[in-house]
């Protein structure tokens, strides 16, 4: 099997997995889901092939991107675990937590993948699309979420090709789960709020500091608070839409589109990246969110939401 062209995407089965390995294995990137969002992926071993997901996003290069593996043992190769970190993997993945490790001298990553940086976040999916891929390439897998750097995190294949233009290949396994990125754990600190909630984290570490994304990196003021933006303005914490505003509603706010009309912070999660780009394509030209209870993964909406709305 190949990927057709144009609009070279495939859904997801063992061919498919085969033809997007060929793909990454001669140099090549595929977006491929995981049980966050879609990500843009190439071999991590592989300078070029990882040179080629920074052009194909446009993104700054001081932005290190995320290694995915199939187990903990194939993470252990890349990285020193301390016993925090054996702890967390051992509970939560395969899953939506990364953990920024010291990298192994031999590990063979790409220095472009860590940004220079002595250490990797690695993370273990458990998306069956992702794992297969994993499996049958053989090697870590260099995946940033599948837009163009500074847009919103694609959710499902319509998203990535949108975003990245016509000819990147795409597997296409349907509307991702968890639809926020995953939680990104250094130390004691949570770089970035995801899935995996800090009230999880504590029961395995106790409690956890919350500190801002990546801090060793930013080398502009704001630049990685803007990451998550729509193209139109956002308010947050709308109760009632201006006329010229599409209102995102939950709970009891209703609007345009609601992320959980229930009140359900969880399936809001799911929904947050997909309203985000309906509202963006609608026909106002202003953006409104209602209120999000800043409990559990409503942390992370909200952090993703402070970030839209910072321009
Ligand atoms: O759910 C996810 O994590 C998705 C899927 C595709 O796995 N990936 C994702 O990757 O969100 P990306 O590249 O969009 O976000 C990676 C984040 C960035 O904020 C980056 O700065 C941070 O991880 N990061 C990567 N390596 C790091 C390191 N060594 N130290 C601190 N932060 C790091
Ligand atoms: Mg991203």
């Amino acid at each position: 099997m190949r990927f057709p062209d144009p609009d070279p995407t495939l859904a997801f089965s063992p061919a498919a997995i085969r033809a997007a390995a060929d793909v990454i294995l001669s140099g090549g990137i595929v977006a491929v889901p995981t049980e966050t969002v879609y990500g843009l992926a190439a071999d991590a071993t592989d300078a070029d092939a990882v040179a080629r997901i920074y052009a194909a996003k446009g993104r700054p290069s001081f932005n290190p991107l995320i290694v995915h593996v199939p187990d903990l043992t194939a993470a252990r190769a890349l990285a020193v675990f301390d016993t925090d970190a054996l702890a967390l993997a051992e509970a939560f993945w395969p899953g939506p937590l990364t953990l920024v490790l010291p990298v192994r001298a031999e590990s063979g990553i790409a220095s472009l993948v860590t940004a220079g940086l002595d250490t990797v976040a690695i993370r273990v999916p458990r998306h069956r699309a992702m794992q297969t891929l994993l499996a049958t390439c053989g090697r870590p897998l260099a995946a940033p979420s599948a837009n163009a750097s500074g847009g919103i995190s694609p959710t499902r294949a319509a998203h990535v090709r949108a975003s990245l233009g016509p000819s990147v290949p795409i597997i296409d396994d349907g509307a991702t789960e968890a639809g926020l990125e995953s939680s990104i754990v250094a130390g004691r600190t949570i770089l970035r709020p995801g899935p995996v909630t800090a009230a999880m984290l504590a029961t395995v570490l106790g409690d956890m500091e919350s500190g801002p994304e990546a801090p060793a990196i930013v080398t502009a003021p704001g630049q990685l608070a803007s990451h998550y933006a729509p193209r139109k303005p956002l308010r947050l914490n709308a109760e009632i839409a201006a006329q010229d505003e599409w209102l995102i509603g939950f709970g009891a706010v209703a609007g345009q589109d609601t992320l959980s009309a229930s009140g359900d912070t969880v399936e809001a999660a799911a929904r947050l990246f997909d309203a985000l780009h309906r509202a963006d394509a609608g026909d106002r030209p202003r953006l409104a969110v209602a209120p999000i209870p800043n409990e559990g993964i409503g942390e992370a909406i909200n952090d993703r939401l402070r970030r839209a709305a910072t321009r």
